[in-house]
């Protein structure tokens, strides 16, 4: 169901957030093509989303904050019989104000006409560059227009501000609206990681696995993975970004699958690791266990007023001891954190924020964050041993992460995917006939 409340709130803090005489002008994403006239599915731009809960695309909202009023403007594909018999249904002018709340709509047909009457009227634009070649060209062109014919100074637009410096900030304290839809997404990501771990024999292809994904992500709603399903056997776990998922499984590998659904644009993002027979051997066990304190420690950790970079300092530190401990690493324990030595088998980072994004709110940087409430964000150590010939051969090719997603609350923290097995005997219980 559509949330027009939220929308509105969301809509009402921007215009908080908005400098006085400022106009906003966010745009769709482009549809992009797959083959000749197919397109990829669309994803709209997700600041445009997070402020109007509207997908089509071909879409600009506009937000005029002066002081006799704040006005939303919604520019949008008009209604048109023979387009949606062939492509599907459309708001429209009238959906656009009577569902989606704007003061006015235009179709965008008349977006420039629209464009040359609001934004000279302006001294700051928020407008974010590079989404839209064609849209630069429409917004530079007009701001040098209106320079060039003004008056006096301080009137009409000097000053472009990144819309998405501002959407970011606010995206990134969740609502309780929106961990509803995060818990959700990450119930649904739950059940096919639990599905795909109990069902995975040796000899199975690792596509398969990934079909396990897909189903239980589109039967429970979630019409999309939130990025491609990674799903590695074998030494193809130590990949990080390992998509081609077309290995068959071996007896004896471990198998690393990163999956996490898309629910009504929210996503979750979860890895596990187990064995592709059911059993750990005692290398992989060894392995996994240190991955496994790394992370429970550092979810213990989670709660308001942390800094995220001594989470993760706590993470590097107990990694690179578990790398000592396996030999894979000889040295003293400080020497090797303060060179970085620990990035032969640990190159990513701790966690990311996480919302309508995977990688949610990039620009604003986790690492430097002290945690609030209403954060979400993931956790994820790993370890990665290369194939090398001075690692000890029992624990070449193995690669294993563990990825929680985390909810700080008033007092501490909220596991969205506690429920999923990790603990090695529970792993090995879920997989036993
Ligand atoms: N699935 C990508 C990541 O874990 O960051
Ligand atoms: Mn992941
Ligand atoms: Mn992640």
């Amino acid at each position: 169901m559509y949330n027009g409340m939220e929308f509105a709130e969301r809509r009402k803090r921007f215009f908080s957030h908005m400098e006085s005489n400022s106009i906003a002008i966010l745009t769709s994403n482009d549809t992009s093509t797959m083959s000749n006239d197919v397109e990829y599915y669309y994803r709209q731009n997700s600041d445009l989303y997070y402020l109007s809960g509207f997908k089509e695309p071909k879409t600009v909202l506009i937000f005029e904050k002066n002081d006799k009023e704040q006005k939303f403007t919604m520019v949008v594909p008009p209604r048109d019989p023979e387009f949606e018999t062939w492509n599907g249904r459309r708001a429209g002018l009238e959906g656009a104000i009577s569902i989606y709340g704007a003061d006015e709509s235009f179709s965008n047909e008349d977006l420039e006409e629209v464009l040359s009457e609001k934004l000279p009227n302006y001294e700051t634009v928020y407008y974010e560059t590079e989404r839209s070649k064609k849209m630069d060209g429409i917004i530079l062109g007009l701001i040098a227009k209106a320079y060039k014919a003004k008056r006096k100074p301080k009137t009409g637009p000097h000053t472009i501000i990144n819309p998405t410096l501002v959407i970011e900030k606010m995206r990134t304290k969740k609502s309780a609206y929106e961990i509803e839809l995060l818990k959700r997404t990450n119930q649904i990501s739950i059940e096919a990681h639990r599905a795909a771990i109990r069902e995975t024999r040796p000899g199975m292809m690792e596509y398969e696995i990934e079909a396990i994904y897909q189903y239980h992500f589109l039967k429970n709603g979630a019409r999309r993975p939130a990025y491609t399903s990674i799903v590695g056997s074998g030494v193809n776990a130590t990949i990080l970004h390992y998509i081609e998922n077309s290995d068959r499984v071996e007896n004896g590998d471990l198998i690393l699958a990163d999956c996490g659904s898309e629910y009504q644009y929210y996503a979750a993002d979860i890895t596990r690791t187990w064995p592709a027979n059911g059993k750990f051997t005692e290398a992989q066990k060894e392995v996994y266990q240190i991955v496994l304190d790394a992370q429970n420690e550092c979810i213990a950790m989670c709660r308001p007023g942390v800094k995220f970079s001594d989470i993760m300092d706590k993470s590097i530190r107990i990694l690179t001891e578990g790398m000592v401990k396996l030999g894979l690493l000889q040295g003293d324990l400080d020497e090797l954190i303060e060179n970085k030595d620990y990035r032969r088998f640990f190159m990513h980072g701790l966690g990311h924020w996480l919302g309508i994004d995977t990688h949610d709110t990039s620009r604003i940087s986790l690492k430097e964050s002290v945690l609030e409430p209403g954060h979400v964000f993931t956790i994820e150590p790993g370890l990665y041993i290369p194939t090398d010939d001075d690692i000890e051969e029992k624990y070449r090719g193995i690669g294993v992460r563990i990825e929680d997603n985390i909810l700080i609350t008033e007092d501490g923290h909220e596991n969205l995917t506690a429920s999923l097995e990790k603990e090695i005997p529970d792993i090995e219980k879920l997989m036993s006939p």
